[in-house]
């Protein structure tokens, strides 16, 4: 048997920035970005909010909502390029904050990809094993990762937490469906992010430019709604499902343009697309998972609904994945 979604949860920094508050931090405007972008404002982080914060607020939730308790849970994933510490993981940190005793626990990095890839791995994990409970977290404070001088990468991203606690179906006719990822390291330099300075003389990082996000937009635009669009294509052929039966599709939050033109390759009506990016920018691995905590709270989603998830992100990385609610 597959894993099905038990509970949701999302978390937010309490502040929201708008678009306005950083036109007084770099050239930009409030109609450029909304323009190119569609986001209006994003949450940024304050003192004390680390990812992990954000996290365990998100995985409270998640918990409240199946009914489980921390100390059931047997694995925590944490998805995130965004610790506050590279060691511990942020994962060790909130299994702590929440109290989940038995869990072993980890830190995934696959950029904004990291949620998709740890729900995959979650259910592989319960089909092997029916009696495990994974919780599955995408968590970021990319605020703390970005060049706040730099006008092409600032405006896009914002700070956030989601998670899901999967389980075994007590059904067939519920569960995950399939999934379709993939990796590209070849690209690497269009969309990276260094870490601190090398302290080995010998093994400094060429072009090291601090460690914060870099891109190359306009390229990292073309290669997203390609690589979303044929993953999504192959994981309907893979799993014979025709995209008219999927009730809603939650993407990467990457941004609205972005979500606009994939909308348009895949012919996907506007009414069956879950976005929220014009509130929160970019959060990176945490945008699915806030994405899907909200369109469950507010009913979008019923039993046996087919959901589908598509993200691309930093690597590159990049996948599909359905879910029958
Ligand atoms: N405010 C005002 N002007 C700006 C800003 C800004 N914040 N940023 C760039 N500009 C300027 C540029 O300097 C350029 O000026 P120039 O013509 O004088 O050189 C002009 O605006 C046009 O810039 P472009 O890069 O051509 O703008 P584009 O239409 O490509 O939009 C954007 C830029 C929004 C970054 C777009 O390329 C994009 O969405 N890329 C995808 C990036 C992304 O989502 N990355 C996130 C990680 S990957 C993922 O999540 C899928």
């Amino acid at each position: 048997m597959g894993g099905v979604i038990l509970g949701t949860g999302s978390a937010l920094p309490q502040r929201a920035v708008s678009n306005k508050e950083l036109e007084k931090i770099v050239d930009t405007s409030d109609e450029w970005i909304r323009s190119r972008t569609g986001i209006r404002q994003r949450h940024i982080s304050s003192a004390g909010e680390y990812t992990y914060v954000l996290a365990s607020r998100a995985a409270e939730k998640a918990l409240e909502m199946a009914g489980v308790e921390a100390g059931e849970i047997d694995l925590l994933v944490v998805a995130t390029i965004s610790s506050h510490m590279l060691m511990p993981s942020s994962a060790c940190f909130v299994q702590q904050q929440i109290g989940a005793h038995r869990a072993f626990a980890y830190d995934l990095n696959a950029a904004c990809s990291g949620f998709l890839y740890g729900l995959d791995m979650a259910d592989h994990y319960v089909r092997a094993d029916s009696s495990k409970k994974i919780l599955v977290i995408g968590a970021e404070t990319l605020s703390s990762r970005l060049n706040w001088e730099d006008r092409n990468t600032c405006i896009l991203f914002g700070d956030g937490a989601g998670a899901a606690l999967v389980g075994a179906s007590d059904s067939d006719e519920r569960g995950m469906v399939g999934s379709n990822h993939f990796s590209d390291g070849g690209l690497w330099n269009l969309l990276y992010m260094h870490t601190a300075e090398s302290c080995n003389p010998d093994i400094k990082v060429e072009g090291w430019n601090g460690a914060h996000i870099a891109m190359e937009g306009k390229e990292v635009f073309k290669h997203a709604v390609k690589a979303m669009e044929e993953a999504v294509r192959g994981l309907l052929a893979k799993t014979g499902t025709d995209l008219a039966s999927v009730k809603l599709v939650v993407p990467h939050q990457a941004n609205v343009r972005i979500l606009n033109n994939l909308m348009e390759r895949l012919e996907l009506p506007k009414d069956k697309v879950f976005i929220n990016a014009p509130l929160y920018g970019n959060t990176s691995a945490a945008s699915i998972p806030i994405a899907l905590d909200e369109a469950n709270r507010e009913g979008r989603i019923g039993e046996k609904d087919l959901v589908l998830f598509c993200a691309f992100g930093g690597g590159f990385t990049w996948g599909a994945s359905l879910i029958k609610w």
